[in-house]
């Protein structure tokens, strides 16, 4: 179901977003080598309620474990944080939700531990910008194609695996609401999006191959090839006075113009 939300409803969002960016900050801060990744999701779920919050993963779908979702090197995304340690090199993706009064904010970034390759890094950095080209697409009026094509091109430049069997979403009172967003498309194509309307704009891209698996505790997606991956994700709002990214931190302009 798409649902249109009201701007009191898009207060909450952005409540609930900017605890997901505080979340993200200090989780930038705390990992490091030798950190858990189990440790990254105690610090999240202490913020999370304290800022009289719910963390949205916790239990999704009765079975994933934990707050966030931590996804080291070849996971593209659904990483459980497990007692893995971090290590000089590695990079990983922080993928954190949060409800506040019934409403969702969504974010996810990928950062380096220690020294990483410069081939890291600039997987890191493209995928990054892929997110921000699809979010500047975002406006009253736009396709969905509109943003998938934006994103995708990024990737393409690279010659980067652009994952397809994962993709952005809606959100609103539920983490996963209509439309789904791919990271590929065609300009002029698909759902027009609309004032009140609210998507996760989350492209995964790879150094190699686009396919990828599931572990069997049926939640960790790694690439088929077991190159690296990188994911970025905000939470996007149409609303009547325009667009905001919600899970930024307060304050903090987006990177790129936006609608
Ligand atoms: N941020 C992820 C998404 O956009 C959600 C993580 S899945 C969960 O789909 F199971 F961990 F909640
Ligand atoms: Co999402």
């Amino acid at each position: 179901m798409i649902t249109i939300k009201s701007e009191s409803e898009f207060e909450k969002m952005i409540v609930a977003g900017r605890v997901v960016a505080e979340v993200h900050a200090e989780i930038r801060n705390a990992a490091r080598v030798g950190v858990a990744l189990k440790a990254l999701d105690e610090i999240a779920e202490k913020i999370i309620r304290d800022r009289g919050c719910e963390p949205s993963f916790l239990h999704y779908q009765g079975t994933y474990p934990a707050s966030i979702c931590a996804s080291p090197n070849d996971v593209i995304v659904h990483g459980i944080p497990t007692d893995y340690s971090l290590r000089d090199g590695d990079i990983v993706a922080i993928d954190v939700g949060a409800i506040f009064e019934g409403f969702h904010g969504d974010a996810a970034f990928t950062m380096g531990i220690g020294d990483v390759s410069p081939q890291a890094r600039r997987l890191i950095d493209v995928t990054e910008e892929g997110m921000w080209a699809g979010i500047a697409k975002v406006r009253h009026g736009a396709r969905v194609g509109d943003i998938g094509a934006a994103v995708e091109a990024v990737g393409r430049r690279e010659d980067y695996g652009v994952v397809r069997e994962y993709v952005g979403h809606g959100i609103g009172r539920a983490m996963h609401e209509e439309p789904q967003i791919p990271n590929y498309g065609t300009p002029g194509k698909g759902m027009k999006l609309r004032k009140g309307m609210a998507i996760c704009i989350e492209p995964m891209f790879n150094l190699g191959t686009a396919e990828s698996s599931v572990d069997d505790d049926n939640w960790t997606v790694r690439t088929a090839d077991g190159q690296l991956s990188a994911h970025w994700e905000h939470t996007v709002a149409i609303t009547r006075k325009g667009l905001v990214v919600t899970t930024l931190p307060e304050g903090v302009e987006p990177p790129v113009p936006v609608g």
